[in-house]
């Protein structure tokens, strides 16, 4: 896709962080944009930011996990704009702590959001772009977590990358054009989702998921975030190109390569005695300037490990007695 202007853009998450810079990107590109998103504070901040513009923009309130609200927020779409020409599935919710302790609830809500949020996107819109015959471009942000040894959320992240690589192959008949971005670090509010975005019903956790925990990773880590903006243009650059993987890192082919790496070696007794000596060794200084890249700073987080440890980052709750004591909130 190359043309934007007069098209209809629909994106999910498009009220904060990544989505909302993607939100002003494809306004500015002469877009109609629907925000759909289950955040009223970060609607009505959104909404605030498009109020003096020239800019056609429609917010509606959607939980992706609500069957029932994705078929009602297309039909709202499709009266107010028409069918999507663009479909960005960006919302997304994160929860730190060790897996091991993970919660049925755990589980539901961050596959819930990340991996099944975006599939009854794709249930619902496919038919429907299929139907109006005008091709168009899907889209979703998924993660460098798709290619890390994660928990339940780079387990969200792997799955939707396959996926949306079977929609590619599927729709390259309906000239409908498929892509996935894989950003690392935003500087996003995802980190207050643990306290903010997650339903009452699925609050059970094993994790310490505070708003100190929420406050401490912003603070740390998400000021060094990309500029959702930039992540933005380069999403949009990565759907004039035509690529199926939008990587907004000039060494991008480089990262992958070192991930997909570990798959072969996990396949042989040789490899995974390689793999025990190289999570020995330091960081050499390629690894170094590659996470830099992607990350914005170097995750050596030695000297913030008192810190790290004083407020719980990553720990499990006191009772999860299974868990090891060291991962434990003392
Ligand atoms: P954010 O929290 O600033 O924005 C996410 C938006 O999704 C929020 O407006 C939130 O209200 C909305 N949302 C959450 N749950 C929802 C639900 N059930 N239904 C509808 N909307 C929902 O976070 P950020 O970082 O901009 O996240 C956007 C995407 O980027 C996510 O998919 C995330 O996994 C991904 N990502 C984020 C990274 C980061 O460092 N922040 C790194 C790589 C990927």
């Amino acid at each position: 896709m190359k043309d934007f202007a007069g098209k209809v853009a629909f994106i999910t998450g498009g009220a904060s962080g990544a989505g909302f810079g993607q939100a002003q990107i494809f306004s500015e590109a002469g877009m109609k944009v629907v925000i759909a998103d289950v955040r009223d504070d970060h609607m009505e901040k959104a909404a605030q930011h498009f109020k003096d513009k020239d800019a056609q923009v429609h917010f509606i309130k959607l939980d992706v996990m609500d069957k029932d609200g994705w078929a009602k927020a297309a039909d709202e779409t499709e009266r107010v704009f028409g069918t999507p020409d663009l479909l960005i599935q960006t919302a997304g919710v994160n929860n730190f702590g060790p897996i091991e302790a993970s919660t049925f609830e755990d589980f539901d809500w961050v596959i819930g959001v990340n991996f099944l949020g975006v599939a009854y996107g794709l249930i619902t819109w496919v038919p429907r772009m299929i139907k109006a015959g005008k091709g168009g471009h899907i889209t979703t942000t998924v993660s460098l977590a798709a290619f890390t040894a994660g928990g339940t959320y780079g387990a969200s992240k792997a799955g939707i990358l396959v996926l949306m690589e079977g929609y590619y192959s599927a729709l390259k008949a309906y000239g409908i054009e498929v892509s996935a971005m894989i950003p690392a670090n935003i500087n996003s509010n995802i980190n207050d989702a643990m306290t903010k975005s997650r339903p009452e019903h699925l609050k059970n956790t094993g994790f310490n998921a505070t708003p100190e925990v929420g406050e401490f990773m912003y603070n740390i880590m998400q000021t060094h975030g990309m500029d959702p903006r930039e992540l933005a243009l380069r999403m949009k650059k990565g759907i004039e190109d035509g690529v199926f993987l939008i990587v907004p890192y000039p060494s991008g082919a480089k990262i992958f390569a070192e991930r997909q790496e570990r798959w072969a070696l996990y396949s042989t007794p040789e490899g995974m005695k390689e793999l025990e000596e190289r999570f020995k060794r330091p960081q050499t200084e390629e690894q170094r300037k590659l996470e830099f890249e992607t990350e914005g700073y170097n995750r050596d987080m030695s000297a913030n490990m008192e810190k790290f440890l004083e407020v719980g980052v990553g720990m499990a709750l006191k009772d999860r007695d299974w868990v090891l004591e060291n991962k434990r909130l003392k």
